[in-house]
This record gives C-alpha cells, structure tokens and sequence, in this order.
C-alpha cells in the first residue's frame, strides 16, 4: 500500500480563499474589516517567522493586521495593560499572544487577561472548558486545522479508534477533545509512553504532535490507518521533518500528512476563519444590543 498523500498546502489555499470572499462580503454589508491583534515579545525567530506569515495571511484574505513588538524584557504589567487597551478596541476582533514568552512573563495571567471574545487562539481558561463541555468558542487554530484536513479528505471520525500522541495545552488535549465532540473513541499518549506502540499499532486515526523527530515508525502503525503528523522538527543539517518516518509510514497507511506542507499550513488558515468568526458575531452582538 502507498498513502494517498494529504496536501494541506492546497486544501489551506481553498479555505483561505473562501476566507478573502467571506470578510469581502461582510465588509460590504457591514462596513466592518475583521482586525487581528498579534502580540510578539522578543526576538526568538521561529516566532517572528510566525509571526510574519500570520500577518501575511491576514492581508491575502482582507483582514486588518495590527502587530505590537515588544522588548524581550517587557513588564508583565504593560503587556496587560497592553492587552486591556485591545479588548476595549472595536477594530480588534481578534488578539493573540505568540508563545513561547519569556520566562519572566506569567503566561497564564496573560493568556486570561484576553477578552475570551476575542481569544482566537482558545488558550483562554473559558475557552478551554468550553471546548470541554462541547460549548465551544474558538477552537485552539491547529487542533481545528487537522480536523478540517479529516473533513476535506472525506475520512469520518465517528466511531473511529484515534490515538494522540502528545500532551500539550495547545495541540494534544484540545484534539483530543474535538476528536471526542466528534464521536471517536480517543486514546492520548504521552511522547515518553511505556511501549507507545501497543497504543499507536490499534489506531484508525494516529495523530502525532510529540516533537520527536522519526518517532513514528512502519511498525507502530496499523495498515490503512490514517496518520496526521504535526511535529515540525529542524535537524542538524537544516531539513525539516515531521514525528514520523514519512517513507517507512508511507507504505502502510491509507493517508498520511507531508512535513512540511500538511498541517502547518492549516494552522495560520484556521486562525484566519477564527477571526472572521469573532467579527461577525461582534456585529451580530452590536445589533442585538442596539
Ligand atoms: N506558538 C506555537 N503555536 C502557537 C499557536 O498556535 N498560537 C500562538 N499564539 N503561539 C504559538
């Protein structure tokens, strides 16, 4: 068997072009241009290039961009301060802090300083549990993305064994979670578990965001499983790769996500369809109220 290779760069250009239609015909109905707040502390430069293609994107598709670079020393008061000035700014739908920060900065206090309105990335507490109790709110950008690349692929989840493979605030629990809205039986693994691949060899759907690279390999994975890798991990020579052995893997799934050019791309389009979002139902709340 050979996968059927996901392209994320294309489905991502299908989605983000309906975005460019979607805020044109808001705009002209409303007068509004959805605006994004992108909050950058410091100069690490993974995400600075981040950083740089959400502003990019945001321009392709119509949407206001408005980026604060702040010192790497920055107060954690000014950024709240910073942060309370854009929650009161009707410009600003959207506002999202670039993590990592700095190791002085409280994350936690900044992340629920974010009006949960206008929390587009779902870090927010509210959001969190709202994404718990099936409320949801925003959906964290890349968890959102991998389901959207499911939906576009035509794979169902309902009643699917899927595997996580990865932990983390931003990608393994909330997909987890999504996965579970969605009626799939979900199982979430922890990169250092005992004998990962009693887990991962059971999975329909494996989805890997551990940030190890070649963690997955050939024999970890049933055959025709669908394998969605979001690791993205630069080696010693430069060359990015994904959590799993893309060749080895390749000949036993059904489909499988390239490293670069399957959910990466899907990351940056999500948070685009999320800020839309929060401008139109903030002009639905303006007329409601008035
Ligand atoms: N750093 C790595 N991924 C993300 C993300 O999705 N959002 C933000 N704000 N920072 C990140």
């Amino acid at each position: 068997m050979t996968a059927r290779i996901i392209d994320g760069r294309a489905i991502a250009a299908v989605i983000r072009a309906e975005c460019a239609d979607r805020t044109r015909r808001f705009e002209e109905r409303t007068g509004i241009r959805p605006g994004l707040a992108v909050i950058l502390v410091g100069h690490d430069p993974a995400s600075a290039v981040y950083v740089r293609n959400k502003v990019r994107a945001c321009e392709a598709a119509g949407i206001h961009s408005f980026t604060h670079r702040l010192h790497e020393k920055v107060e954690n008061e000014e950024l709240l301060n910073l942060i309370t000035r854009l929650n009161a700014d009707p410009s600003v739908h959207g506002i999202l802090v670039q993590l990592p920060l700095p190791a002085h900065i409280d994350m936690a206090r900044i992340l629920e300083t974010i009006a949960p309105s206008k929390d587009v990335d779902g870090f927010h507490l509210y959001n969190v549990g709202a994404l718990v109790t099936g409320n949801t709110v925003f959906s964290p950008c890349t968890p959102y993305g991998v389901v959207k690349l499911l939906e576009h692929e035509g794979i169902p989840v309902e009643g699917q064994n899927v595997v996580v493979v990865g932990a983390s605030n931003i990608v393994g629990k909330p997909m987890a979670l999504m996965l579970m809205a969605r009626d799939a039986t979900v199982a979430i693994c922890h990169a250092k578990a005992r004998d990962l691949a009693q887990f991962t060899i059971g999975a329909d759907i494996l989805v890997v965001a551990a940030g190890v690279p070649g963690l997955i390999t050939a024999p970890m994975v049933k055959k025709g499983a669908v394998v969605i890798d979001v690791g993205i991990n630069r080696l010693e020579d430069g060359k990015i790769v994904g959590d799993v052995d893309f060749a080895g893997v390749s000949r036993r799934a059904s489909h499988i996500t390239p490293v670069p050019g399957g959910v990466g791309p899907m990351t940056v389009t999500m948070l685009l369809v999320n800020t839309i979002e929060s401008a139109e139902r903030f002009y639905a709340a303006q007329r409601t109220a008035s």
